[in-house]
């Protein structure tokens, strides 16, 4: 498969960086291709300009689409399986990747025309969410976020672009949990085996 990797972390000196480089030999031991978009490392623009705005909103819809866009939706359309690998900040995706959403799905692109639905982006066929977080799993069951992040992740922004799609939360990896450095290599382990399984 070809597997298209969007990647937001803002430093290398981090165990998400970790987790990026073990998915990557993952699924490199499983013989499949990939492409990586590391958003900050490219300073990938996440405002939107006010022209983009205007053609989202369907106020200006002959508006180009911007080149960098562009270039994101190629390799979308290039791929069959998408991966983004992120921390949790607050209780969502980083702002870099947000923006990511809000300017490269663009309408008629991830979205539809309305008068015939038709999207020009590739239903690809999986889609694998992977992020650490410094709260435990049992924290986000009781508070109903991971409930929220699979809602907004999986079935909002992913929705039908992606068939089969997973979110994995490694939990309690921030840098203050002492606990952190024990579970390490269990949770990098984890990592290996979802990128050689995932896309058989
Ligand atoms: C701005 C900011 C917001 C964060 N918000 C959350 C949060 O809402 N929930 C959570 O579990 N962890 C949160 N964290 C912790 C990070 O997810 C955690 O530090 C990271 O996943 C693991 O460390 P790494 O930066 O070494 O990869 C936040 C961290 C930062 C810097």
């Amino acid at each position: 498969m070809n597997v298209f990797i969007v990647y937001a972390h803002p430093s290398e000196d981090s165990f998400t960086r970790r987790v990026r480089d073990r998915f990557i030999a993952g699924l490199e031991s499983a013989g499949h291709r990939h492409t990586v978009s590391d958003l900050y490392r490219m300073n990938f623009r996440t405002d939107m300009s006010e022209e983009e705005y205007l053609r989202e909103a369907c106020y200006r819809l002959e508006a180009p689409v911007p080149e960098d866009v562009r270039l994101e939706q190629e390799k979308i359309n290039r791929s069959d399986g998408i991966v983004f690998i992120y921390p949790v900040f607050w209780s969502d995706v980083p702002a870099k990747l947000k923006g990511w959403f809000d300017r490269v799905w663009t309408y008629g692109f991830a979205y539809g025309l309305q008068k015939d639905g038709r999207r020009s982006m590739k239903q690809l066929e999986k889609g694998l969410v992977i992020c650490s977080a410094g709260n435990t799993m049992d924290y986000f069951r009781e508070t109903g976020i991971l409930k929220s992040m699979e809602r907004t992740m999986l079935d909002d922004r992913l929705y039908d672009r992606v068939k089969t799609k997973e979110l994995v939360i490694l939990e309690a990896t921030s840098r203050e949990n002492s606990s952190r450095e024990e579970n390490w290599d269990s949770r990098l382990d984890r990592v290996f085996s979802l990128a050689v399984k995932f896309f058989e």
